[in-house]
């Protein structure tokens, strides 16, 4: 009898025959036998074809990467293969002879997996991040739910500026001035009027001119919002949640994280109380003789790292020379562009320093905190930081004054340690109709635009208050990775929106 598997559920079946169906990953031939490497969507698995199997020898030998089949054989347990098991094959079928395949196991520029995303999804890598990528979804979805939160769905067209106006993508709506949202936090304050706790999540847009390891141009965010609330509830819900996200991936992705290379003890000492700073202590530490002997001291490691990864692409050069074999070569070439890339992140970082530090020096009071200031910050403290009171000068429209300082908002933003920098923004916002009229006017915006966010302080305003929390930015993080482009399935960037 042959029952159809799942690569993911092969333990239920050692012994006995199935049929899987797939896509060929990798094949190796070792004399008289071939291993194919299948993956079939939940898995990856190592099935051995030996010479002699009717017409499946021969099928698999023809076979390219990619190609779809269906094959049958018995399982075995197997502790050296991936997955820990094995399939021998006794039949194999072909459903589809791909063509070559362009993604070869030879590495790629980043520049030529990017165009070919839609192939390169197929690859471990892409998987490992698309499931912690759903892991976090299910986690912040499972969270708010059980916390008696209403999910409101916000519009994606909408008139006004959400967030900064110079980021809006603007479209033509039948004559009309319209733009992709920034933000669902408009309506959902409105929304939280209606129903107390709410959450949006969805994708959001913003025209960002820069092309930094941080910013896409269409990003998803999850949006709490919550009436009858101060800065400290804010607070306490973020860091409940940012807890909850990490749990969950460390009890469902260890196997993703380590595909990834993710040192994951970090992660297991996230826990509660984060630490909390305002705005002017972080100035002050960015400010301080500390963070300067601490650049200082990052700057000779960097160096003295970028040393060893010279010597050890020149070594790497030289047995590349000596490799006789095809399997050797490509080995020592794979060694080499981990190597490079390496090298090229140092090289950044050490020629970026004298300017990192000299902005982190001289911070001036009132500026918003810059990407080099945010990875200062989120590498001196190894839990999320939460720094808050921000001179309101530097933030939206929408915060509420600080009633002790007028000059700063009742504001938080949360940076995630290792360096990551901001994944929450968030504020209480102001509740009062005078006072948000005058912080409209004086950014510029044009009032009619606000009529009915302006209603929300007409009947009945309350202290309310909510975040955003970037679930790309989360992921770059959560995965340890260097780009937030990977975090996507389709990134969209200044430079790129194909495929
Ligand atoms: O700090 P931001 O701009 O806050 C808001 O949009 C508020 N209206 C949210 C609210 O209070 N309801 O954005 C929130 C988060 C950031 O912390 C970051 O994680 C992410 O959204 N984010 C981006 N992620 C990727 N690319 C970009 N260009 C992003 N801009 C913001
Ligand atoms: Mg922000």
């Amino acid at each position: 009898m042959t029952t159809p598997a799942t690569i993911s559920q092969l333990g239920e079946h050692t012994g006995s025959r199935v049929e899987i169906t797939g896509w060929l990953y990798g094949k190796r031939r070792g004399g008289k036998i071939i291993f194919l490497e299948v993956r079939d969507g939940t898995g990856i698995c190592q099935c051995v074809v030996e010479a002699g199997t009717p017409d499946a020898f021969d099928l698999a030998s023809g076979l390219n990467r990619e190609s779809s089949i269906r094959l049958q054989g018995t399982v075995r347990d197997d502790s050296r293969s991936e997955g820990g098991y094995e399939i021998s094959v006794d039949a194999l079928e072909v459903v589809h002879a791909g063509e070559e395949y362009p993604i070869t196991p030879k590495a790629h520029g980043v520049d030529f997996l990017m165009s070919h995303r839609h192939l390169w999804l197929r690859s471990r890598r892409p998987h490992a991040i698309l499931r912690i990528r759903h892991t976090i979804i299910r986690s912040i979805r499972d969270f708010f739910d059980s916390r008696g939160f209403t999910l409101v769905d916000t519009p994606i067209l909408t008139q006004g500026a959400g967030e900064d106006e110079q980021t809006l993508f603007s479209v033509d709506y039948f004559d009309e001035d319209a733009f992709l949202t920034q933000t669902g936090q408009l309506h959902l304050e409105s929304a939280c009027m209606a129903l107390r706790k709410v959450y949006c999540f969805g994708p959001t847009f913003r025209a960002e001119k820069s092309k930094t390891r941080r910013h896409l141009t269409e990003f998803w965010m999850v949006e709490p919002e919550i009436a009858f609330a101060d800065l400290d509830d804010l607070l306490e819900l973020a860091e409940d949640l940012v807890c909850a996200i990490v749990e969950a991936v460390l009890a469902k992705n260890t196997r993703d994280l380590e595909t990834l290379g993710r040192d994951i003890e970090p992660l297991q000492r996230i826990r509660k109380p984060f630490r909390r700073m305002t705005y002017d202590e972080a100035a002050a530490l960015l400010r301080s003789t500390e963070t300067r002997d601490w650049m200082l001291d990052t700057l000779q490691e960097n160096r003295r790292q970028l040393e060893e990864a010279e010597a050890a692409l020149a070594q790497l050069e030289a047995d590349a020379a000596e490799a006789r074999k095809a399997w050797q070569q490509e080995k020592i070439r794979n060694e080499m562009a981990a190597v490079r890339e390496t090298i090229h992140d140092l090289r950044q970082e050490v020629e970026n320093a004298p300017r990192h530090l000299e902005l982190a020096q001289s911070f001036a009071w009132g500026k918003d905190l810059g990407g080099s200031d945010e990875t200062i910050l989120a590498n001196r403290i190894d839990q999320p930081l939460f720094v808050t009171h921000y001179p309101a000068a530097a933030k939206a429209f929408y915060m509420k004054r600080d009633p002790h300082n007028d000059k700063v908002v009742l504001n938080m933003d949360l940076l995630a340690p290792e360096g990551y920098g901001e994944i929450i923004g968030g504020s209480q916002r102001e509740d009062h109709l005078e006072t948000l009229a005058k912080a409209i006017e004086a950014k510029g915006l044009n009032p009619e635009d606000y009529g009915w966010y302006m209603d929300l302080r007409r009947y009945g305003s309350v202290p309310h208050g909510g975040f955003g929390l970037g679930i790309e930015r989360t992921l770059t993080w959560i995965c340890g990775l260097k780009h937030v482009r990977e975090t996507i399935p389709f990134p969209r960037t200044m430079g790129r929106i194909f495929p």
